[in-house]
């Protein structure tokens, strides 16, 4: 094992995009920012100095943490933002996980543009359980505002309703060439013909579930959220903002220039946002002169490929990366999803957009949840967070029969140490019906269900997949649907749950887990580093 270190500065730079520069938050002067390359079983250690007049926190998406949720990232919930000036080393090591992860500012909606990929390579002689690819590139997928972002947000919380939507779905910061002002923002992936290339797509979106797509090539899936699947084919793959999607590309077409693209799945009946972004499969040799071929790509709506797609998704399950399932639960959650109406004071119509878990919309502490279990500080939240919706109702048919309104709290569900928790997502027709992508912080699931309409106990229990379900850290719940995910809360500490949709999270739809220590120190969260920012 070896030890990493990165020194990541919070900058300030102008980039222009779509005709419009900018002055954005970066890391390094980068967009998107640094890679980090690690190999399993590496220790890394990241210092975060902070030079822009915002704060700042950094979370890396998908890594465990194990006993180590000082070193998550999510601001408020394991530390107090990186204030203007300050710096904060993230320490942690890298214990069986290998794949593609990535990291984003934790704070507000900067992650609009501070994010970058985590490239974790097996350990020193150890292949992948895949073809070896000739080489590999990562493919981030993000979105631009011409406006700073944060006062796009600001005008929509003044408003009490969504901000605009983005204006340039972007591949590794770029729009590609249909958007205006974009032909030398196109990012190009030089091929040669014959080979084996691995990619690592990363959905850094704020708001957009995405299809994916290359012209003329199709890809294997080998690995989500690092974690090996079953390999299978596809013509186009379906991400949502938090997943990483790892796949195998034979470039075995005529030589010449292929557009990959990426463009929404707008599942929700109110989204309108249909911006495709561009970048392009280069065939070594071949001159930028020759049109590139267009994909093949799902239509914004096309539900029946989402849930075809998610359908095929099969942990590996080999001997080596088993499944580890648990077959017996201890304790059953069921959470709904709702959007819904506020009161809203300082707003111009005296309401705002809200969102829910059984009807709580979270309400971000002014200090660390971390902090304040690990320190025991009373008064920052309350652990009453109820393991079911306070009345049952039909979630996707009527929504006007159940309450839009919504109770505020910083409130939080406990759970044993080690004990195998089960928990039904539930979207419902509060509002409107959506797909919300859910992230669990310190943990992989297993999808174990999913599927349309109400989960039903009985019927679709008895459905599970209890053998090679996938497993992840953030799953999309249907739209109108439930997804059923099963972890084993064997890493204690607090951890932070929401939807992936930046605009969600803003709205509450959120929530966190305190897991309990469990005999001694080896099952007990790990002291705090000195350097932690105080509150
Ligand atoms: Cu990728 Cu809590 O976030």
């Amino acid at each position: 094992a070896a030890l990493k270190k990165y020194q990541f500065d919070i900058q300030v730079k102008n980039v222009s995009r779509l005709c419009h520069a900018k002055p954005i938050v970066t890391v390094n002067g980068m967009f998107p920012g640094p890679t980090i390359y690690a190999r399993e079983g590496d220790r890394v250690l990241v210092n975060v100095t902070n030079y822009a007049r915002y704060n700042m926190s950094i979370h890396w998406h998908g890594l465990k943490q194990y006993r180590n949720g000082w070193a998550d990232g999510p601001a408020y919930i394991t530390q107090c933002p990186i204030k203007t000036g300050k710096s904060y080393t993230y320490d942690f090591n890298i214990t069986g996980q290998r794949g593609t992860l990535w990291w984003h500012a934790h704070i507000f909606w900067l992650r609009a543009t501070v994010y970058g990929a985590i490239v974790i390579l097996p350990k020193q002689g150890t292949l992948f359980p895949f073809p070896q690819p000739y080489r590999e590139a990562n493919i981030l997928l993000g979105e631009w505002w011409n406006n700073d972002v944060e006062d796009v947000v600001k005008q929509g919380n003044k408003l009490g309703l969504p901000p605009n939507t983005s204006d340039a779905h972007t591949i590794n910061g770029k729009p590609g060439p249909l958007s205006p002002c974009s032909e030398k923002h196109t990012f190009a992936l030089e091929v040669e013909q014959g080979k084996t290339y691995l990619l690592r797509i990363i959905n850094a979106a704020l708001n957009d579930e995405l299809f994916f797509a290359i012209a003329e090539h199709n890809m294997t899936v080998v690995e989500i959220d690092a974690v090996y699947t079953k390999p299978f084919t596809t013509q186009a793959i379906l991400i949502a903002p938090g997943q990483t999607t790892n796949v195998l590309v034979q470039t075995n077409q005529a030589p010449g220039r292929y557009f990959m693209a990426a463009r929404p799945f707008m599942d929700a009946p109110l989204s309108i946002d249909n911006k495709s972004a561009m970048a392009i499969l280069q065939y070594k040799g071949i001159p930028n002169s020759v049109i590139p071929i267009l994909p093949q790509i799902p239509a914004p709506d096309d539900t029946e490929f989402a849930l075809t797609y998610n359908s095929k998704l099969r942990s590996l399950n080999s001997p080596a990366f088993p499944a580890t399932v648990p077959l017996k639960v201890d304790r059953h959650l069921f959470y709904t999803i709702g959007l819904g109406i506020n009161q809203c004071l300082t707003c111009l119509n005296g309401t705002r957009l809200t969102a829910s878990l059984n009807n709580i919309t979270f309400v971000m502490p002014r200090i660390g949840l971390l902090q304040a279990h690990y320190y025991n500080i009373k008064g920052v939240f309350t652990t009453d967070f109820p393991d079911r919706p306070p009345m049952p109702f039909n979630y996707t048919g009527a929504p006007l029969t159940a309450n839009l309104g919504t109770t505020l709290g910083t409130r939080v569900s406990k759970i044993a140490f080690n004990s195998s928790v089960e928990l039904i997502l539930q979207d419902t027709n509060l509002l409107t019906v959506e797909s919300h992508p859910f992230h669990l912080h310190g943990y992989n699931f297993f999808v174990v269900g999913s599927g349309i309409g109400n989960f039903d106990p009985k019927s679709d229990r008895a459905k599970f997949n209890l053998v090679d379900p996938p497993e992840r850290n953030t799953v999309g719940v249907p739209t109108g649907g439930w997804a059923a995910i099963r972890f084993r809360a064997d890493n204690p500490g607090v951890w932070f749950m929401h939807c992936h949709l930046e605009l969600h999270t803003g709205w509450g739809l959120k929530t966190a887990f305190v897991v309990e220590n469990g005999k001694g120190r080896d099952q007990s969260i790990s002291p705090p580093p000195k350097d932690l920012p105080p509150c």
